[in-house]
């Protein structure tokens, strides 16, 4: 696995190697958002475990983007000394951390986000229960600079680099994909019509944070849904994207809505079955000059072997592996090249919701045979 463990540069960032801890919402927030002392330990074992770079959980940049309990918020400048001591608890392990910044758009209730939910148009998601309300001209350009104050923050806070959540049906994801943004203004339309909105957030990003602060993009290489985004539509978001000097993307693909081709597939028990987003992932690299980083489904030293030296992808991603083993790349490092022990089953969502924060509940099930 020599490729995964060369050291690389992102902008101004340097990283030990090319694992990176795919965003993954973990649930050890306030109800308000504000991070816990729980949380900042579980990045320090992270980071102690090796992985290159981690990418924190989806954290809303304003309260009505908000979706799940448990979830970070960077709205407010009032949460500093916690952010900060998170980032310290990742320093300290020499560890990078990314966060990850959206708004949810229609992907929430109006319970959380207390208010009607706002989308690029009225369009229901199957599994939300409202329907939207389409977003005003002005609303666009409130949520635009809401990033940039959150990426603002995030610099302050001592984070290396910000994530745009711009996958999994979220409201980045709502404008690019053609079921979800039925607008007939500037916003709507052609590919780069719809990848407008994406690009005025990357530039108000890019703007408060400067020119050498690292600023990736999560981007769905395909929706998996009729009538969704698909590879075009991506390729054409990541090459825009590219013009304006994003330092990295992230491919992964599906929403909510995708069934079986959702972001977090189950039964990943075969390396044929692994690896689910590369090819969408490879699409976009022959595109682009930006590295790019693929998520989903990675599981096997020989598969993460052969889309870094084979196909060139950059950087590998990984959520649920980490959540079993946060030392993973450690054990890799250390000689130990069997596969993530992580069966894909995600049992791991339950706690997050029900018990203040994830955990492997397959591996606390062994842990509790072996004593
Ligand atoms: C518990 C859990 C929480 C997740 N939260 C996020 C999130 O906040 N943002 C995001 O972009 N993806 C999130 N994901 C998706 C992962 O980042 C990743 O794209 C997906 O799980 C596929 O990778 P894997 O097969 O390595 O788990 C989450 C996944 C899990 C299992
Ligand atoms: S509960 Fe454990 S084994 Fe199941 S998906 Fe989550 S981390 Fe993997």
């Amino acid at each position: 696995m020599e490729k995964m463990f060369e050291g690389t540069t992102i902008n101004d960032m340097q990283l030990s190697n090319r694992s990176v801890r795919s965003a993954t919402w973990e649930g050890m927030c306030d109800t308000d958002g504000r991070p816990t002392t729980k949380l900042a330990s579980f990045y320090r074992d992270l980071a102690a475990g090796g992985a290159g770079l981690i990418i924190t959980g989806y954290t809303f940049v304003r309260q009505d983007g908000k979706q799940m309990p448990g979830k970070m918020g960077i709205h407010t400048d009032a949460f500093g000394s916690e952010m900060r001591a998170l980032t310290r608890a990742v320093h300290d392990e020499g560890g990078r951390i990314c966060i990850q910044l959206v708004h949810a758009g229609g992907q929430t209730t109006a319970k959380t986000a207390g208010r009607r939910p706002l989308a690029p148009s009225a369009v229901k998601v199957e599994q939300f229960p409202e329907e939207p309300q389409a977003m005003s001209r002005q609303d666009i350009d409130e949520i635009v600079a809401a990033f940039g104050d959150a990426a603002r923050r995030a610099k302050e806070h001592g984070f290396d680099a910000v994530q745009l959540h711009a996958a999994h049906g979220y409201l980045i994801n709502q404008f690019l994909s053609p079921l979800t943004n039925q607008r007939k203004d500037d916003y709507g339309g052609s590919p780069e019509k719809r990848s407008r909105f994406l690009i005025e957030v990357y530039r108000s990003v890019r703007s408060a944070v400067g020119p050498a602060f690292p600023v990736i993009a999560k981007l769905n290489g395909s929706d998996n849904l009729d009538g969704g985004l698909d590879v075009r539509d991506a390729v054409q978001a990541a090459i825009l994207l590219d013009r304006e000097k994003i330092d990295a993307i992230e491919v992964s693909g599906g929403t909510s809505a995708s069934g079986e081709k959702g972001p977090v597939r189950t039964k990943v028990d075969r390396p044929d079955r692994e690896a689910y987003n590369l090819a969408l992932a490879v699409e976009i690299k022959k595109a682009v000059r930006c590295p790019v980083m693929a998520v989903g489904g990675f599981r096997s030293p020989d598969v993460i072997n052969k889309a870094l030296a084979g196909d060139g992808i950059d950087y590998i991603s990984m959520s649920r592996p980490f959540i079993r083993e946060p030392g993973l790349i450690g054990r890799w490092k250390e000689g130990d090249r069997s596969p993530a022990r992580c069966i894909s089953c995600n049992g791991c969502f339950k706690p997050g919701i029900k018990e203040g924060g994830i955990y492997c509940v397959v591996e606390k099930k062994e842990q509790h045979r072996r004593t």
